[in-house]
């Protein structure tokens, strides 16, 4: 019961991000990783759908990072700042510590994997950008940043799932061309 109120919490917060594809990228993240792991804990469940949740409230994106070559830098700040902002959204809904801190660990992990768990949903954050996301990201970055965005995301991929992203025929021909550039390359 507490997971639907704060899933619908979390869903009503993420389109005041700057990014029109916020709340379709939540979705699609715990489609995936639920497709990765059908028995995915609540923690984990939660940390899918919150793990951007900072651009929402802060309004901070990839577009105000100036230097690219500080990505790295850059997604470790907005991990921690989704992870702040979902433990003390859980704190209201009287989580207990137990999953608020498993919560927070994994959303602070999610950019750069490291343990089981936290590996899952990289893997299934990347998968949801290559199934939505790119299109709306070179409008708003232009092709360069988008060249060094698709290859992180595809870099930090395991195999299998690097095998279904060679797959993708994407509608969009620029996005396609891009995509097997970056990632035959
Ligand atoms: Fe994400």
């Amino acid at each position: 019961m507490n997971y639907n109120i704060i899933k619908k919490e979390i869903e009503d917060i993420l389109p005041n991000s700057p990014l029109e594809f916020e709340l379709a990228h939540s979705r699609l993240t715990l489609k995936w990783l639920i497709k990765l792991k059908p028995d995915a804990d609540e923690a984990l469940r939660i940390a899918a759908i919150s793990h951007d949740i900072d651009r929402a409230i802060t309004g901070i994106t990839e577009k105000d990072l100036k230097d690219f070559s500080k990505l790295d830098e850059f997604k470790k700040e907005h991990s921690i700042r989704s992870a702040n902002i979902i433990s003390d959204l859980l704190k209201k809904h009287n989580y207990s510590k137990k999953i608020i801190e498993k919560v927070k660990r994994l959303v602070e992990c999610h950019e750069f994997g490291g343990e089981k768990e936290s590996d899952v949903l990289k893997e299934a954050d990347s998968l949801a950008y290559f199934d939505y996301n790119i299109p709306f990201y070179l409008k708003r970055n232009g092709i360069e940043k988008t060249k060094k965005k698709i290859k992180f995301m595809y870099d930090r991929l395991s195999g299998q799932s690097k095998k279904f992203v060679n797959d993708i025929k994407f509608n969009d021909k620029e996005v396609n061309n891009l995509v097997k550039s970056v990632i035959n390359n």
